[in-house]
């Protein structure tokens, strides 16, 4: 977790590190820093200047204003806490005498360290594993008067996960970064470089980018740029031009990132399916796939791992996987997966699914089913993110940055992506017939045609949330199909509104739940005209004789769900395996407008991040 950033060039620096800050405050916000170092006219009189603050980047913001700092380089940070509180004292950056760090990740032997220097009579002023990087750091420096040299045996001493910035006060425009298991990246520009966690933070100054891998570090100075390996051997890297215009990671006149998302939907499904359907609906093509019919048709199971929202995409597509592949399919909880021992399965198709691509319990799964000797693919929306380096064949989801904390785009791009390769997998299991591989395909492809059609109901959905906006308990129930979108649906409303949600297949509501059902609990009942819908008709009646309030999703013109639900929201005809694209929508507008309501940071919920790089 946490998001850091480096300049250094010829222009202010504060003010540049601190834009590209705002755009990283999706990786935490507990507190904000930046380190820079003083410039008077033409001296460096090797002075640091630091302003941090508990809190958000608009309180660094005011912290800059009444303080403002000079100087063309600069460190920053913007902090979701692991060790140690949300405090000032344990804001980035840290200083000790000459050398000030930031880092991301967790320095697992930091205690170790701790005590090394205690014994040698360092006081540490914060409570955080970071600080010991500038202490190590310093003392090394002070014994061989050397910063590059010190700064590749420090990294050595190193354990865990980082992605570090650090200055030392004696060499100001001489920025050292490294990367070990948390991401960094390298932007270049004209007389003056940068340092970020993600590409968006410096779309504004750079479309050209150096992407680091684990076990590379870099000296970064504003005409040139070194970088090495941890041994300190010189490594020669492309730059790599990254179209995203600035304008694809901001609001684009939406109030929130979130509801610019669930509007995007459309554009970022074409955008998925770009290229990847042959004219005529025969075939699925992933050029970043080598793998020739006969592998595809070598699986005899599928493995799914993930977490949070890309889990629920995950246990949708077990249902396409056997229906439509007639393939064996599991998913995990990626958090569960790497200890409950897996059993070595031969031919297993292993996919990781992740967003971010940075998701630590997901890249643990990985490693996992590496060792499993799986075969493994990964769904990411994150150009060279972690999962990309561990996995070789990557499906990428195309669907723009997603900086809303709330998922919401990029489970809808994972899923139509997985349906693609469950496609390509039916394919080559000969599972379906060429007429019916064409039709899903056509299907498939209108399906975002679909998704502005309920789009279009939006104010529907704010007079529901506005109507149910007092209630703080709710149900999500959904069979089949429909039983992932309802637990889906239930953790958006809880992460954003921060309402208590319960998501049930309805079939279970009789072994137990239903004790709960009042009428101060609202049902939400996710319930297309598919089989199984007489079954979620008799689970409805059940709660309604008990005077639940049901909101419920069906198709159009359905005037049995309609009549005995309270509120009904039609989801146009669709073929029933690709109702959970529209479904959906629905279920993120409420939670949208139900956040907006209570008045909460929809973009930026409490105690959340975007990216959990840790365990
Ligand atoms: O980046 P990832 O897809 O690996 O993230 C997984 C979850 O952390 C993520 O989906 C989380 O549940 C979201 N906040 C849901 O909206």
């Amino acid at each position: 977790m946490c998001g850091i950033v480096g300049y250094v060039g010829n222009r202010e620096a504060s003010p540049i590190v601190l834009s590209a800050l705002r755009r990283l405050e999706y990786r935490g916000y507990d507190s904000a820093g930046i380190a820079g170092i003083r410039i008077n006219g033409a001296e460096k009189n090797e002075n640091f200047q630091i302003r941090r603050c508990e809190g958000s980047i608009d309180r660094l913001k005011d912290l800059l204003d009444t303080q403002p700092m000079v100087g063309t380089t600069a460190i920053g940070h913007t902090r979701w806490a692991t060790h140690g509180r949300p405090s000032e004292k344990n804001a980035h950056p840290h200083r000790f005498r000459d050398v000030v760090i930031v880092h991301n990740g967790i320095i697992e032997n930091h205690k170790e360290l701790r005590q090394e220097l205690i014994k040698k009579g360092h006081r540490f002023d914060s409570e955080t594993d970071s600080e010991i990087i500038a202490h190590l750091l310093d003392r090394l420096i002070r014994e061989t008067g050397d910063f590059e040299k010190s700064c590749r045996t420090m990294i050595k001493r190193l354990e865990g996960a980082f992605a570090l910035a650090v200055l030392w006060s004696h060499d100001p425009d001489n920025l050292f970064v490294a990367k070990q298991g948390s991401p960094l990246l390298l932007g270049r520009g004209e007389g003056e470089n940068f340092v970020a966690s993600d590409i968006p933070a410096l779309l504004e100054y750079t479309k050209e980018f150096l992407i680091l891998n684990d076990g590379e570090m870099a000296f970064i100075e504003p005409s040139r740029i070194r970088v090495m390996d941890f041994s300190g051997k010189l490594i020669q890297k492309k730059t790599q031009r990254i179209n995203w215009s600035l304008a694809m990671a901001e609001k684009e006149g939406y109030d929130h990132f979130m509801l610019k998302e669930i509007h995007e939907q459309p554009r970022v499904l074409q955008d998925s399916l770009r290229g990847r359907i042959v004219p005529g609906f025969k075939n699925v093509i992933f050029d970043t796939i080598d793998w020739k019919a006969e592998k595809w048709r070598s699986f005899s199971s599928v493995s799914m791992v993930a977490c949070g929202t890309a889990w629920h995409a995950g246990l949708i597509t077990k249902y396409w996987m056997e229906q439509i592949a007639k393939i064996h399919a599991d998913v995990d909880l990626a958090s569960e997966y790497r200890y409950r021992s897996p059993v070595e399965f031969p031919k297993t198709l292993s996919i990781a699914i992740s967003q971010s691509g940075e998701t630590y319990d997901t890249l643990a799964a990985v490693d996992e089913a590496k060792k499993l000797r799986h075969s493994l693919l990964s769904i990411t929306n994150t150009v060279d993110s972690s999962i990309v380096r561990r996995t070789k064949n990557v499906i990428y989801t195309h669907a723009g940055p997603e900086i809303s904390v709330a998922s919401t785009k990029c489970f809808t791009a994972q899923l139509m992506n997985l349906a693609l390769v469950t496609v390509k997998l039916a394919q080559a299991r000969r599972a379906q017939s060429k007429a019916w591989i064409a039709k899903f395909l056509k299907d498939l492809s209108s399906i975002s045609r679909q998704i502005e059609k309920v789009l279009k109901h939006e104010d529907k959905v704010r007079e529901i949330a506005k109507k149910y906006a007092n209630y703080n308990q709710y149900f999500y129930l959904g069979r089949g199909i429909s039983y992932p979108i309802a637990l889906e649906g239930a953790l958006k409303l809880k992460e954003i509104a921060y309402i208590n949600t319960q998501a049930y297949s309805a079939g279970e509501m009789k072994h137990g739940p239903i004790a709960l059902i009042s009428d101060q609990w609202p049902v939400v009942c996710v319930a297309p005209n598919d089989r199984l819908f007489p079954k979620m008709m008799s689970n409805i009646e059940v709660v309604k004789a008990r005077s639940g309030k049901i909101i419920s999703i069906g198709t159009e013109g359905h005037k049995t769900l309609e009549n005995a639900s309270d509120d009904f929201l039609p989801i146009p005809k669709v073929r029933e395996e690709l109702s959970p694209f529209l479904t959906n929508i629905y279920l993120q507008l409420f939670a949208y407008h139900m956040a907006v309501l209570r008045g909460n940071n929809v973009d930026k919920p409490k105690n959340l991040a975007k990216s959990v790089t840790v365990e």
